[in-house]
């Protein structure tokens, strides 16, 4: 199959009008010399840009109005763009005034190959694979399979070599049986009163060098504390029993991909992580109402001290954060 290229002599079609230059010769020569002009003014300025690199930079006169680098820069600038459009524009002209200005039509032919050709190839084929002997000879067509099979192989380790697999890392935090929630930032141990009603804040595990927790840490203990009226929770007697006078503290890591789950709306008493829409129902033990996150938000059992701080009564029952490789849905 080819694609024939002709002249067009198809009688319907308009008649060709020709350009000037193509019957005048003065017409052709001037074309000649206007393409000519054009490169000329391009040569300067590359030898403008040149230059720029050479000369003092208080030659420019430029010099005393925008100082000596950015005269400079211009200089560089001016050339660079007068060489290259300049360039472009002699050969625009070129083509349109003196290249061959010659209508052509090209027949397209059906992409399938005519029987004979797709013939030709099958037995093409087969002679090749004859030629090659690849059917005699068994150890070639053995080894060249398992060379193929292994080399199968890589893209799975281009995959493993994406990073480190999470391992345990996001199965354990620091929150402990007895852990008390500090805030963030401030490292102030809380009170149950500290916390309005409709307030939302996030804590941390207490740690004795809070100078110098690792980001890492950080970013798998947070935790949210929001406060409701007790009345407004819709929780199992187990899970209520993990709140405190209607405080409930959650993950702030979004189990869908992990981002921070940041938008508390008090209204709805919805929790909203911002990169892809999850929303999680504060009052259900952040059901996941909306959105691609395929389990709740972990919720943390709080109680308090004899001193009424509260504290972690146990680490999260489950591991936080995103959920995609293998966690439990609910
Ligand atoms: S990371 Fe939260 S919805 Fe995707």
């Amino acid at each position: 199959m080819s694609n024939e290229i002709e002249a067009i002599k198809d009688p319907g079609l308009p008649a060709h009008i020709h350009r000037k230059a193509d019957h005048d010769p003065v017409a052709a020569k001037r074309a000649e010399r206007q393409v000519a002009i054009l490169f000329g003014i391009s040569s300067l300025g590359t030898v403008l840009l040149i230059a720029s690199f050479f000369i003092p930079e208080d030659i420019f006169i430029f010099v005393p109005v925008m100082g000596s680098q950015n005269a400079h820069q211009l200089g560089l600038g001016l050339g660079m763009a007068i060489s290259l459009f300049f360039i472009g524009m002699g050969a625009i002209h070129w083509a349109k005034t003196l290249m061959p200005d010659q209508e052509v039509i090209a027949y397209r032919h059906e992409l399938r190959s005519e029987d004979v050709d797709r013939k030709e190839f099958v037995v093409a084929v087969k002679d090749g694979v004859e030629a090659s002997g690849i059917g005699r000879r068994s150890v070639i067509k053995r080894s060249l399979g398992a060379a193929l099979g292994l080399s199968a192989l890589s893209p799975i380790l281009l995959l493993r070599d994406l990073g480190p697999l999470p391992g345990n890392d996001l199965k354990e935090t620091s929150w402990k049986a007895g852990t008390y929630l500090v805030t963030d930032p401030g490292d102030r141990r809380i009170r149950a009163s500290d916390l309005e009603v409709g307030a939302v804040a996030q804590v941390l595990p207490e740690s004795d060098d809070p100078e110098h927790r690792k980001l890492n840490d950080i970013a798998k203990d947070a935790v949210l504390l929001i406060r409701l009226r007790p009345e407004e929770f819709n929780l199992d007697a187990e899970r209520l029993s993990w709140t405190h006078e209607g405080i409930i503290a959650f993950s702030k890591i979004c189990s869908h991909m992990g981002c921070a789950v940041a938008l508390y709306e008090q209204q709805t008493k919805h929790l909203l992580c911002p990169c892809h829409q999850s929303t999680f129902d504060v009052t259900r033990a952040a059901k996941v109402i909306f959105g691609p996150a395929a389990r709740p938000l972990p919720q943390l059992n709080i109680s308090v001290d004899g001193e009424g701080f509260l504290i972690a009564r146990t680490p999260f029952s489950e591991p936080v954060g995103p959920s995609f490789w293998g966690r439990i849905s609910s």
